[in-house]
């Protein structure tokens, strides 16, 4: 069957057009302008209510030199969340830091607290915190039991950008704060790691290693813009309704029970060094069209919230994540529990409504990796949550398509 209006299972947050005029002026705009990128670092900073802002190529690298600036010895454990993307744990294993996996409330998508709790120990020198899909936990409670046990917080809010516990953004809990401007990012700034503190010697430390970078790319540039540009129209209604949908629908009928995640398999190999490219700056062209995006992120939260909290409400036999009190979450992605996640994905998809599984990786469970761990929780969230749209795009007769078909999925 043919579907005219299909909504795709996420937006990229900017234009095809604005992707189109970027990728011309990348052709020829400098891309080094040290001003450019200290003024939306002040803009960043202001933003989210911190003293400082560090930008680095991506929020791996920020972790990298966040860590690294630290001096810990061998062997020294790092609390990691069990699902992030394999790049995290790359920098870590490269630092010679032992990462501890420590599973996650079901409700909140953060770290279990009495798991945490039972987990540190006299070696645990560092935490990273990761607000997966834009759900925010009790984080002072969780910042409480680091800060008794001495522990260096670091927060990766690359999913939760205006995410709110007691009316502070998050991000501004921690010893540090890391968001990742990358692809289908709230603010998407073709790639970016954007560290925030508080501390003088911090953002001293920061901006020497920001000064050990190799000059920006074009042509690494480019590649990026081009994937954004390649996603954007795929997802834009007419092309998704008209190419995109039918064509994952073929390829579920032809791998069924195959489809979840919809993005192909990804390299699980332990990687020896850090590639060389993962270092280039920060441009002043993507901190320039920073300063621009963030002015619209707000509005396209509250926006994506609205539809988060009517679908909530409409769908309410559906099983969401029920968060925590005092949170403002910010719904990157809406996800829903599904005991037969196939089932539900290929019910979903006949009322015309792509959905997937996340692409993030189970990074406790990867077998070349020094460390594993046991975090049944994540498994369950990696295998059986899928994302309903919720992005700020979304039509009323949209989410009354949502809701129907939610409501009309029999358990
Ligand atoms: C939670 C989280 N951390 C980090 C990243 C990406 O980091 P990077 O900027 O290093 O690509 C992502 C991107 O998907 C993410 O979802």
């Amino acid at each position: 069957m043919f579907i005219s209006n299909a909504i795709p299972r996420g937006i990229i947050y900017h234009r095809v057009i604005q992707d189109l005029r970027r990728l011309a002026k990348s052709l020829f705009l400098d891309l080094n302008k040290s001003p450019q990128i200290a003024q939306f670092e002040d803009e960043f900073a202001t933003y989210m209510g911190r003293k400082h802002c560090i930008a680095f190529p991506s929020a791996r690298i920020a972790l990298y030199y966040s860590l690294k600036s630290l001096k810990l010895s061998e062997g020294s454990e790092i609390i990691m969340p069990p699902i992030t993307i394999k790049g995290i744990l790359d920098v870590v294993i490269d630092l010679g830091l032992k990462p501890v996996f420590v599973d996650l409330d079901p409700e909140t998508l953060c770290f279990d607290i009495d798991l945490l709790r039972k987990t540190i120990g006299d070696n645990t020198k560092v935490a990273l915190i990761t607000y997966l899909f834009g759900i925010v936990p009790d984080i002072e409670q969780m910042v409480r039991v680091f800060k008794a046990h001495n522990v260096y917080v670091l927060e990766d809010f690359s999913q939760c950008l205006d995410g709110m516990y007691n009316d502070k953004k998050v991000g501004g809990f921690g010893d540090i704060g890391i968001y990742s401007a990358s692809s289908t990012k709230t603010l998407d700034t073709y790639g970016g790691g954007l560290l925030v503190c508080d501390e003088v010697q911090t953002k001293q430390n920061m901006q020497a290693a920001q000064g050990e970078l190799f000059r920006s790319k074009r042509l690494s540039l480019i590649n990026k813009i081009i994937i954004d540009l390649i996603r954007n129209l795929a997802t834009t209604r007419l092309i998704f309704s008209l190419f995109t949908f039918p064509f994952i629908r073929i390829m579920a009928r032809m791998r069924p029970g195959n489809m979840l995640k919809h993005t192909g398999e990804r390299n699980k190999e332990m990687i020896k060094t850090l590639p060389v490219e993962w270092f280039l700056s920060y441009s002043s062209f993507q901190a320039e069209m920073g300063g621009k995006w963030l002015k619209e992120v707000h509005q396209a939260n509250k926006r994506r919230v609205k539809n988060v909290l009517e679908i909530k409400q409409r769908a309410g036999n559906t099983n969401f994540p029920k968060g925590t009190d005092r949170a403002r979450n910010i719904y990157w992605r809406l996800l829903a529990y599904f005991d037969e996640p196939y089932r539900a994905q290929a019910h979903l998809n006949k009322n015309g409504i792509d959905t997937s599984i996340t692409s993030l990786e189970l990074i406790s469970n990867l077998s070349a990796y020094p460390t594993q761990g046991i975090t049944p929780v994540a498994k369950n969230i990696c295998n059986n949550g899928l994302f309903i749209p919720c992005y700020p795009s979304l039509g009323s007769k949209d989410i009354d398509r949502i809701c129907h078909a939610l409501n009309s999925y029999s358990v």
